[in-house]
């Protein structure tokens, strides 16, 4: 079935079981200092999600194709709307909720990270080959798994290598 904002709308409950069980598992790779690059941010309901646990980022920039898909805007993120992200910035850390197999080219992803910095994406499982990137140079896996009740993911956790 194709990606639609109409389908998406419905879907805030389905991502909210994803992050709920995800975040314990990965939250000591986080710091509320980090700069955060969300690509295919939608409408930023993880951001939601963390405030609720009293944390919350110094920095969040939040890229989608879409204008439909991140109103209404959550304040506290930078949106950025394009198709074909492109930054100098360098980033502590990259999330991608079930979004890079949309973008089809996620690579070019690792250049925007700071060395040693982390990169952590989710994928429906029927997708999972999308983390595929994740698992190889420059990465480091630091910790993957399935998550999910309604709808079962595939998360992988990774580092790029400081060098
Ligand atoms: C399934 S939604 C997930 C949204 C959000 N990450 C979440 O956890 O709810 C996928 C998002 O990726 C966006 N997207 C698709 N292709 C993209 C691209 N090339 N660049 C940036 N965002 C893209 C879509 O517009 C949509 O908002």
């Amino acid at each position: 079935m194709p990606f639609s904002t109409r389908i998406y709308q419905s879907w805030r409950k389905i991502q909210r079981e994803k992050y709920t069980q995800l975040w314990p598992r990965v939250s000591e790779h986080f710091r509320e200092s980090f700069s955060v690059l969300d690509f295919g941010i939608g409408k930023a309901w993880f951001y939601e999600f963390l405030d609720e646990q009293g944390f919350g980022f110094a920095r969040v920039v939040g890229v989608d194709n879409d204008q439909k898909m991140v109103e209404p805007r959550r304040d506290g993120v930078s949106y950025i709307i394009t198709g074909d992200f492109h930054t100098p910035e360098r980033f502590d850390s990259i999330i991608a909720f079930d979004s890079l197999h949309l973008a089809r080219q996620p690579a070019g992803l690792e250049e925007m990270l700071k060395p040693g910095g982390t990169i952590l994406a989710t994928e429906p499982s029927r997708f999972r080959d999308s983390l595929s990137l994740l698992r190889q140079h420059p990465f480091t896996i630091l910790d993957e798994g399935e998550i999910g009740e309604t709808e079962e993911d595939f998360y992988t956790l990774s580092r790029k290598e400081q060098a």
